[in-house]
């Protein structure tokens, strides 16, 4: 007796010889057969879970693939024109059509949001200098708190002021640079870059994301953080979300606090996805005065606030979003990108 793969083939020969001269009856049987979500990719599936030796059903899987689709051309024509099998009035096929990656998508979501309250996007370099990744943001040579950065290192001699060239741990070596490069508030800066750790596992990539923003101007609170937070979270996530502050420890900011968002699956009331009711998004503060002096800013006259959130977290709790590894979004996975 046949197996299923021979079956299969068999099947197939046997409607295609009924529906032969008719294209879009062909048509509808080579979806069937194998397309997809078609009966030869179910039968891999169910032979894959019973088998021993997977490498086997691979094979088979090929080569039954091949036999059908060398079957259908034969079938095109009705046997009465024999000589010219080809059909011009056969549908062509459609490629797929390609979208921007998700970062892109974000940050252009990003952009747009934070452009309508009037922040202006920069660029700064994803190769740094010690200085403006860690010296100017408080955070001297030696310091215990840059270990926490896992940082590569530029493997070049040092500037004698500047110190190491690094990747970019964080978007917050924006925040000197652009309080130097404006010299006078008032600042309203957003800074999307690529930052660079020696992290790797289900929640951190060495390569990842992160967007930073930076206001500085006379008589700036907190109350103008949370205000921006909540703003972000209602226009990103729905009219519902909302942020919370909880307090941290970074060098640059005083106080600092850790910023989560409410479960947008949940509402905030605590569910499988969240647990807590809300999610962490990245940190923010209030300015340190030491930063603001390195950006030739009068701690004295001006205050202000800054925030750096992960892209890849913030997508990752879109709801309906199925990502429970971050790195899926650098190893072209079909399935993920095709959510977007
Ligand atoms: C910072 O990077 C601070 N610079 C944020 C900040 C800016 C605080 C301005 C105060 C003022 P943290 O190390 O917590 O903080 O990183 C912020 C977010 O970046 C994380 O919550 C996470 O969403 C994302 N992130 C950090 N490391 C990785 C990684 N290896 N992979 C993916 N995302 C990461």
């Amino acid at each position: 007796m046949a197996d299923r793969w021979q079956q299969l083939v068999q099947s197939l020969e046997q409607a295609l010889s009924q529906a032969s001269g008719h294209p879009q009856q062909i048509e509808q049987l080579r979806q069937e057969y194998l397309g997809k979500k078609g009966r030869l990719r179910q039968l891999f599936q169910s032979q894959l879970k019973a088998a021993a030796d997977k490498k086997q059903v691979g094979q088979k899987f090929n080569q039954t693939k091949q036999q059908l689709q060398q079957l259908i051309p034969q079938h095109l024509v009705p046997a009465s024109q024999t000589g010219s099998w080809y059909d011009i009035t056969l549908p062509g096929q459609m490629p797929e059509l390609g979208h921007r990656h998700p970062i892109t998508w974000a940050t252009d979501q990003i952009v747009h949001i934070f452009q309508q309250l009037g922040f202006s996007r920069a660029r700064y370099p994803e190769v740094d200098w010690d200085y403006y990744v860690f010296e100017a943001l408080n955070m001297p040579a030696h310091h215990p708190a840059r270990d926490e950065w896992e940082t590569f290192f530029v493997d070049q001699p040092p500037d004698a002021k500047l110190g190491q060239m690094v990747l970019t741990t964080h978007t917050s070596n924006a925040q000197v640079r652009e309080m130097l490069r404006v010299k006078q508030p008032p600042i309203r800066m957003l800074n999307i870059g690529r930052c660079y750790r020696r992290q790797q596992d289900l929640t951190h990539t060495q390569m990842f994301h992160q967007f930073e923003g930076l206001v500085i101007d006379q008589h700036i609170s907190i109350a103008h953080l949370k205000g921006t937070l909540d703003y972000f979270a209602r226009k990103f996530y729905g009219p519902e979300a909302k942020s919370r502050l909880r307090p941290y420890m970074f060098r640059f900011t005083e106080p600092s606090f850790e910023v989560d968002f409410s479960c947008v699956h949940c509402k905030g009331q605590g569910c499988r996805f969240c647990k807590s009711g809300w999610h962490e998004v990245g940190g923010a503060g209030m300015v340190h005065p030491n930063v603001l002096k390195a950006g030739g800013i009068d701690p004295d006259k001006y205050s202000g606030f800054a925030f750096g959130w992960g892209i890849e977290r913030v997508i990752s709790l879109i709801p309906g979003m199925k990502i429970n590894d971050i790195r899926l979004f650098y190893q072209n996975d079909f399935d993920l990108l095709s959510q977007f």
